[in-house]
Order: structure tokens, then sequence, then C-alpha cells
């Protein structure tokens, strides 16, 4: 290589450095001591006539300056990048967001209910969603023909078989395998053939609670609801309860909490109806209990501010992402 052959290749090289190794590669490669191009030529002059000697000498020893201030201003480009982390990396950008799983809203306020239901002593049990009329409806003092069954639209497997319409079939369920003291919940899916608008889905969620004892009173249904409701809104939140009638209960209550000013529907309860215990062999004489049930969706929607029952199952990730 000459002079001016040097010059082209190194000063470009120089430009294309991506590092401060890769450019003392370079440096080597043109100004080593040993064998760098510009070196050699450098070291050949005292062998060159007088006449290439004044002409190649200046041109070469200019080149050597203009390589050394060439070499020394990347580097400086270099340091000054690195004090932004890795060349060519801005490490104040903000980086890119892994986006973690997460749990459902509904999920959320089903924990957040067999925590608070759990510190009452109560236990969760679950059970199917594909239920009898008998466990869905007789056992619980709905026969076929009742009016009542009106309450509950069913969708019907065949003629015996359905989904179930509401948790307390589980009421049955339990106390048939079980002896009394005892308090459950029991959370799961229900199914209803109605058609859907902003409060009303053909699935949704209950939780059933259930207490039986010898000396079960409606003043212990009062405590465990309303400190259930006060430990899920807030220690000041005010609970109502008003006569209502299910098949299953006598007395039978609705219970609203007070939220914003407004009273809000939360659940169905009462006292345990004597034919219910007679349908699982307990005597009604001895034995008392509450039960009640109360719609997941509509608790969240709640505390949440959810507009629309619906938006639970859109998949949406613009919703469920917010929780
Ligand atoms: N199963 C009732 C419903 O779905 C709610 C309820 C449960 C009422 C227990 C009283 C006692 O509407």
């Amino acid at each position: 290589m000459n002079v001016a052959e040097i010059r082209k290749s190194a000063l470009e090289d120089v430009k294309k450095a991506k590092n401060v190794k890769a450019l003392e590669v370079i440096r080597v490669k043109y100004l080593g001591r040993k064998d760098g191009e510009l070196t050699k030529i450098l070291r050949s002059l005292k062998d060159l006539s007088v006449a290439e000697r004044k002409e190649i000498g200046p041109a070469a020893n200019e080149l050597r300056g203009d390589l050394e201030e060439a070499f020394s201003k990347k580097l400086k480009e270099f340091s000054a990048s690195s004090k932004r982390g890795v060349v060519g990396i801005d490490i104040t950008m903000p980086g890119k967001k892994i986006a973690v799983g997460h749990l459902h809203p509904l999920t959320i306020i089903e924990n957040r209910i067999k925590e608070i239901f759990n510190s009452l002593n109560f236990s969760v049990v679950e059970g199917p969603e594909a239920e009898t009329d008998y466990y869905n409806f007789d056992a619980l003092n709905i026969p076929a023909n009742h009016p009542a069954r009106d309450m509950w639209d069913t969708f019907w497997i065949d003629s015996k078989k359905l989904l179930r319409t509401h948790t307390s079939p589980m009421q049955i369920r339990y106390m048939e395998k079980h002896q009394p003291p005892f308090q459950i919940i029991v959370p799961g899916r229900v199914f209803r053939f109605e058609a859907t608008d902003a409060s009303h889905e053909i699935n949704f969620h209950q939780v059933e609670g259930l207490m039986v004892g010898e000396r079960v009173t409606l003043a212990n249904f009062k405590y465990v609801i309303t400190e259930f409701f006060r430990q899920f809104f807030g220690p000041g939140t005010h609970v109502r309860f008003r006569p209502s009638y299910f098949p299953f209960v006598e007395p039978g209550l609705e219970v609203d909490v007070m939220l914003n000013g407004n009273w809000l529907e939360v659940m169905g309860a009462g006292m345990v109806h004597p034919k219910v215990f007679d349908a699982v062999r307990y005597n009604p004489r001895k034995i008392r209990g509450f039960a009640f049930g109360m719609g997941l969706e509509r608790l969240a929607m709640i505390k949440y501010k959810i507009p629309d029952i619906r938006l639970f199952y859109s998949g949406d990730l613009r919703f469920t992402n917010q929780f």
C-alpha cells in the first residue's frame, strides 16, 4: 500500500470501528511498531533516494499525524457513549416490560371470600355442576310444579338432570354425609337459562354458606354476615337484613350493604327450613342452621365498579389486565 492508499483505507476502518478493541486492532494494523503499514513506510524512508524521500516523507508524516488524531477522536466518542452504557445502547431508555400472568378478578374475589370465612372457622367444599332435579329442587323444598321453580330458569340436560341453578344443592349433599355442628362455604359455577344483559349471564358464580348446630340462631347469622361484609368492603360498612322468600329457608332474608349512599342487594339467606332437615334425616326439633348464597360477579362488580357482567368472560385483556 502506498501513502494515499493507507490514508483511504485507514480512515475508513476507523470510521467503521465498533468499539475500543476493534479500534486498537486497526491502530496496530497501520501504526503498529513492528508491522504497521505506515510504520513500514516510515522505517523504509532512510533507504530511499533523496528525491523519493522528499516526496514520500512529508506525506507519510502528515498521515501519521492525521491518523493519530483520528484514533484519539474516535476513542473520545467511545468513552462518551460508554458513560451511557454499552456502545450504541442507551441504558436510560425504559426497558421492555415482560408481561407476567395474574389472577382473574373473580379468582381474586373468591380467594378473599375464602380467606375471610376461613378466619371465621368455615371450611370450603365444592360440588358438581351437573345436578339432578332432586338436589337442585326437590330436596330444597321445591317439588315439581311448585311455582318457585320459576325463580330459577333452568338448563335441563334431560327430564331428571340439569345444570345447577345455584350452589344450594351442596347443602343437601354435604348434610347427607356429615353430622352437625359444622360451618361450610361452597364456591362454584351456576347456570341460568336467561337472556344476557349487563347484569345477567347464563353462567356465573355463587358462594353458598351453611352453618348448622344445636344452637345456631339468626343472631349468629347476623354476626357472621356483618363481620364478613365489614372485612370484605371495609370496617364501617352498614349491613341491612330484609324479609324475603326462598322455599328452603324460614324465615327467608335478603341482605343489603350500603355503599356510596346506596343500599345494594348482595345476598339471599335464611334459617334452614325444617323440610330441608327432613330430607337429610336431621331432627328439625334439635338442629338449627342458617344458609346464605351470594353472587361472585355481583360482589366483584360492586367492589371494582365493573359496569357489565359480560366483561368477565370476554377474554379481553384490556379488561383483565386492570386487576
Ligand atoms: N340459592 C339462592 C339463589 O340462588 C340463594 C340462597 C341461598 C337463599 C341460601 C337462601 C339461602 O337465589
